[in-house]
């Protein structure tokens, strides 16, 4: 016998609009939010659209083990955007508290805050000295600095001094982890003292793009 057909109970379509409205916000919005922060300031976004997840998690496999952190360890992301690279972080296993995001967009940073509640969300030039920063750092300990600056849009020196002043604050050995689409480097090693590494060609991100790695030598 053909069994009957029952209508749907009516919470389940209150569940699913439910779930609708409270999922994460597409992945389209962050485009075009990237893609209006580019029209409006080419310069400083230096892309037009997020980096994809397969290049945010080779970045964040550089990010020594979160295993061995402790209440004072931090990781500093500098220009995370709309926090593709943030989100790997936390999937690699950094806890959401132990970062600190220095990002320039002040519209960027409401989403950070609203997305990542737990984190130290820092309004302004990751280029700059800033007080905040220091603050937030004092007596923590720098496990990595990942950076998503667009550094060829900036002058030689300036480049040098965000990249070698990072390696600064860090224990000898510890990464500054930045992805270029570029041939070149953005910055020599030898002329901060440090020792480079790269990575393959990431070819799920447009522009393909690859990791490079700066440690203190
Ligand atoms: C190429 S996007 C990378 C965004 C994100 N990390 C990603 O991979 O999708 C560059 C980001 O750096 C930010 N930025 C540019 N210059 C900055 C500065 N001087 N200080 C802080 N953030 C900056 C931009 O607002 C933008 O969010």
């Amino acid at each position: 016998m053909l069994g009957t057909l029952e209508p749907r109970p009516p919470y389940r379509t209150r569940e699913r609009l439910k779930a609708l409205r409270d999922r994460p916000r597409l992945k389209v919005s962050d485009e075009a939010r990237f893609f209006r922060g580019w029209l409006q300031r080419p310069l400083v976004m230096g892309a037009v659209s997020p980096s994809s997840r397969a290049l945010g998690m080779s970045m964040a496999a550089f990010v020594p083990d979160p295993a061995r952190f402790d209440a004072d360890s931090r990781v500093l992301e500098l220009g995370p955007g709309t926090g593709v690279v943030t989100q790997c972080l936390i999937d690699r296993g950094v806890p959401e508290a132990a970062l600190v995001l220095v990002e320039f967009s002040p519209e960027f940073c409401v989403l950070l805050r609203a997305r990542f509640p737990a984190a130290h969300v820092i309004q302004g030039d990751a280029y700059a000295p800033s007080h905040a920063l220091d603050k937030v750092l004092a007596g923590k300990r720098l496990e990595a600095v990942i950076s998503g600056l667009p550094l060829f849009t900036k002058p030689d020196e300036k480049r040098e001094r965000v990249v070698g002043g990072a390696l600064a604050r860090m224990r000898p050995g510890a990464p500054f982890i930045q992805f270029s689409y570029a041939l070149t480097v953005p910055v020599k090693p030898r002329r901060i003292g440090a020792r480079l590494e790269t990575s393959q060609w990431i070819k799920r991100n447009l522009p393909p793009a690859r990791v490079l790695v700066y440690r203190s030598a």
